[in-house]
Protein backbone atom coordinates (compact mmCIF):
# COMPACT_ATOMS: atom_id res chain seq x y z
CA UNK A 1 0.00 0.00 0.00
CA UNK A 2 1.40 3.35 -1.04
CA UNK A 3 1.32 5.95 1.78
CA UNK A 4 0.92 9.84 1.76
CA UNK A 5 4.87 11.19 2.71
CA UNK A 6 4.40 13.65 5.33
CA UNK A 7 6.19 17.33 3.65
CA UNK A 8 8.33 19.33 5.40
CA UNK A 9 6.41 21.74 8.38
CA UNK A 10 4.97 18.57 9.87
CA UNK A 11 5.91 18.15 13.53
CA UNK A 12 6.46 14.47 13.28
CA UNK A 13 9.87 15.20 10.72
CA UNK A 14 11.23 17.28 13.98
CA UNK A 15 10.66 14.38 16.31
CA UNK A 16 12.97 11.97 18.31
CA UNK A 17 11.61 9.11 16.91
CA UNK A 18 10.95 5.74 19.59
CA UNK A 19 12.89 2.46 19.40
CA UNK A 20 11.03 -0.37 18.52
CA UNK A 21 10.31 -3.47 20.63
CA UNK A 22 12.65 -6.57 19.71
CA UNK A 23 11.00 -8.85 17.55
CA UNK A 24 7.80 -6.49 16.59
CA UNK A 25 6.12 -7.57 13.93
CA UNK A 26 6.83 -4.77 11.01
CA UNK A 27 6.31 -6.14 8.03
CA UNK A 28 3.20 -4.80 6.94
CA UNK A 29 5.11 -1.39 7.58
CA UNK A 30 8.09 -2.35 5.73
CA UNK A 31 6.41 -3.65 2.62
CA UNK A 32 4.65 -0.23 2.13
CA UNK A 33 7.30 2.09 2.97
CA UNK A 34 9.27 0.40 0.26
CA UNK A 35 6.41 0.25 -1.99
CA UNK A 36 6.03 4.41 -1.28
CA UNK A 37 9.78 4.60 -1.26
CA UNK A 38 9.55 2.70 -5.17
CA UNK A 39 6.56 5.15 -6.03
CA UNK A 40 8.04 8.53 -5.61
CA UNK A 41 11.21 7.22 -7.03
CA UNK A 42 13.18 7.89 -3.85
CA UNK A 43 16.41 5.82 -2.99
CA UNK A 44 15.49 6.13 0.93
CA UNK A 45 12.64 6.83 3.23
CA UNK A 46 12.16 6.96 6.89
CA UNK A 47 9.36 6.16 8.95
CA UNK A 48 8.73 9.67 10.67
CA UNK A 49 7.91 10.48 6.43
CA UNK A 50 4.72 8.20 6.49
CA UNK A 51 4.48 9.66 9.93
CA UNK A 52 5.06 7.22 12.33
CA UNK A 53 7.98 7.81 14.46
CA UNK A 54 9.95 4.95 15.18
CA UNK A 55 13.51 4.10 14.35
CA UNK A 56 13.46 2.80 11.03
CA UNK A 57 14.19 3.43 7.91
CA UNK A 58 14.35 1.57 4.07
CA UNK A 59 17.10 2.16 1.55
CA UNK A 60 17.22 0.73 -2.13
CA UNK A 61 20.46 2.99 -3.88
CA UNK A 62 20.30 0.89 -7.06
CA UNK A 63 18.95 4.16 -8.86
CA UNK A 64 22.67 5.40 -7.85
CA UNK A 65 24.15 3.17 -10.17
CA UNK A 66 23.13 4.06 -13.52
CA UNK A 67 25.85 6.30 -14.73
CA UNK A 68 28.69 5.31 -16.16
CA UNK A 69 31.83 4.49 -14.36
CA UNK A 70 35.02 6.84 -14.79
CA UNK A 71 37.17 4.51 -12.71
CA UNK A 72 37.64 0.85 -11.47
CA UNK A 73 36.86 2.50 -8.09
CA UNK A 74 33.39 3.71 -9.25
CA UNK A 75 32.97 0.67 -10.79
CA UNK A 76 33.33 -1.03 -7.85
CA UNK A 77 31.07 1.54 -5.71
CA UNK A 78 28.23 1.13 -7.82
CA UNK A 79 28.70 -2.82 -8.16
CA UNK A 80 27.88 -2.33 -4.47
CA UNK A 81 25.18 0.14 -4.83
CA UNK A 82 22.94 -2.33 -7.30
CA UNK A 83 22.63 -4.34 -4.13
CA UNK A 84 22.31 -1.81 -1.57
CA UNK A 85 19.15 -2.41 -0.43
CA UNK A 86 18.26 -3.09 3.07
CA UNK A 87 16.06 -2.07 6.33
CA UNK A 88 17.61 -0.67 9.11
CA UNK A 89 15.63 -1.16 12.50
CA UNK A 90 16.97 0.67 15.82
CA UNK A 91 20.06 1.66 13.89
CA UNK A 92 23.14 3.24 15.88
CA UNK A 93 25.78 5.19 13.65
CA UNK A 94 28.56 3.51 15.79
CA UNK A 95 31.58 5.51 13.56
CA UNK A 96 31.66 8.89 11.52
CA UNK A 97 34.96 8.94 9.90
CA UNK A 98 37.04 10.25 6.33
CA UNK A 99 36.87 13.81 5.03
CA UNK A 100 33.75 15.36 4.49
CA UNK A 101 32.75 15.68 0.72
CA UNK A 102 30.04 17.61 -1.01
CA UNK A 103 26.68 16.02 -2.22
CA UNK A 104 23.40 17.63 -3.69
CA UNK A 105 20.97 15.94 -1.78
CA UNK A 106 16.97 15.99 -2.03
CA UNK A 107 14.28 14.55 0.37
CA UNK A 108 10.84 12.83 -0.76
CA UNK A 109 9.04 15.54 2.75
CA UNK A 110 11.17 18.76 0.41
CA UNK A 111 10.02 18.16 -3.41
CA UNK A 112 11.90 20.40 -6.00
CA UNK A 113 14.66 21.65 -3.71
CA UNK A 114 18.17 19.64 -3.90
CA UNK A 115 21.68 21.69 -2.15
CA UNK A 116 24.87 20.92 -1.41
CA UNK A 117 25.60 19.22 2.08
CA UNK A 118 28.62 17.68 3.51
CA UNK A 119 28.58 14.68 5.32
CA UNK A 120 31.68 12.43 6.52
CA UNK A 121 33.11 9.84 4.01
CA UNK A 122 33.02 6.38 6.25
CA UNK A 123 30.48 5.32 8.94
CA UNK A 124 30.38 1.89 10.74
CA UNK A 125 26.57 1.31 11.48
CA UNK A 126 24.73 -1.73 13.99
CA UNK A 127 20.91 -2.12 13.22
CA UNK A 128 18.93 -5.10 13.35
CA UNK A 129 17.37 -6.02 9.59
CA UNK A 130 13.73 -7.10 8.56
CA UNK A 131 14.53 -10.49 9.89
CA UNK A 132 15.48 -8.82 13.49
CA UNK A 133 19.04 -10.18 12.38
CA UNK A 134 22.00 -8.42 14.27
CA UNK A 135 24.30 -6.61 12.16
CA UNK A 136 27.52 -4.34 11.54
CA UNK A 137 28.30 -2.86 8.31
CA UNK A 138 30.73 -0.47 7.18
CA UNK A 139 30.24 1.38 4.33
CA UNK A 140 31.19 4.56 2.38
CA UNK A 141 30.60 7.35 -0.30
CA UNK A 142 26.72 7.17 -1.37
CA UNK A 143 26.09 4.77 0.48
CA UNK A 144 26.83 6.36 3.68
CA UNK A 145 25.87 9.24 2.41
CA UNK A 146 22.05 7.74 2.33
CA UNK A 147 22.18 5.71 5.65
CA UNK A 148 23.50 9.57 7.38
CA UNK A 149 20.74 11.33 5.90
CA UNK A 150 18.27 8.84 6.35
CA UNK A 151 19.50 8.48 10.15
CA UNK A 152 19.30 12.05 10.28
CA UNK A 153 15.71 11.83 9.51
CA UNK A 154 14.86 9.42 12.92
CA UNK A 155 16.77 11.75 14.86
CA UNK A 156 14.26 14.79 13.74
CA UNK A 157 16.99 16.59 11.46
CA UNK A 158 16.49 17.58 7.54
CA UNK A 159 19.35 18.33 5.20
CA UNK A 160 18.27 21.63 5.00
CA UNK A 161 19.43 22.18 8.99
CA UNK A 162 22.74 22.68 7.39
CA UNK A 163 22.24 24.95 5.35
CA UNK A 164 24.09 28.57 5.62
CA UNK A 165 21.72 31.21 7.56
CA UNK A 166 21.57 32.88 3.86
CA UNK A 167 20.44 29.64 1.87
CA UNK A 168 17.92 29.01 4.12
CA UNK A 169 16.30 32.47 4.21
CA UNK A 170 16.39 32.04 0.18
CA UNK A 171 14.72 28.90 0.81
CA UNK A 172 12.30 29.75 3.20
CA UNK A 173 9.15 31.14 1.07
CA UNK A 174 9.60 27.85 -0.62
CA UNK A 175 9.58 25.54 2.25
CA UNK A 176 6.44 27.38 3.32
CA UNK A 177 4.68 26.84 0.18
CA UNK A 178 5.90 23.43 0.86
CA UNK A 179 4.14 22.89 4.19
CA UNK A 180 1.15 24.44 2.53
CA UNK A 181 1.03 22.10 -0.48
CA UNK A 182 1.80 24.48 -3.04
CA UNK A 183 3.79 22.34 -4.83
CA UNK A 184 4.21 20.00 -8.02
CA UNK A 185 4.59 16.59 -6.76
CA UNK A 186 3.77 13.36 -8.76
CA UNK A 187 3.83 11.30 -5.53
CA UNK A 188 0.97 10.88 -3.07
CA UNK A 189 1.68 13.54 -0.03
CA UNK A 190 0.05 15.06 3.33
CA UNK A 191 0.71 18.55 4.00
CA UNK A 192 0.44 20.15 7.45
CA UNK A 193 -0.32 23.41 6.28
CA UNK A 194 -2.92 22.62 3.76
CA UNK A 195 -6.26 24.07 3.88
CA UNK A 196 -9.42 21.85 3.33
NI1 LIG B 1 14.82 12.73 3.35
Amino acid sequence: MILPITAYGDTVLRKECEELEEGADLSKLINDMFETMYDARGVGLAAPQVSKSLRLFVIDAAAFAEDDPESEEEKMEQEFLKTFQRTFINPIIEEETGPEWPFSEGCLSIPGIREEVFRKRDIIISYFDEKWQLKEEKLTGLAARVVQHEYDHIEGVLFTDYLSPLKRRLLKSRLTDISKGQVDVSYKMRFPKKKR
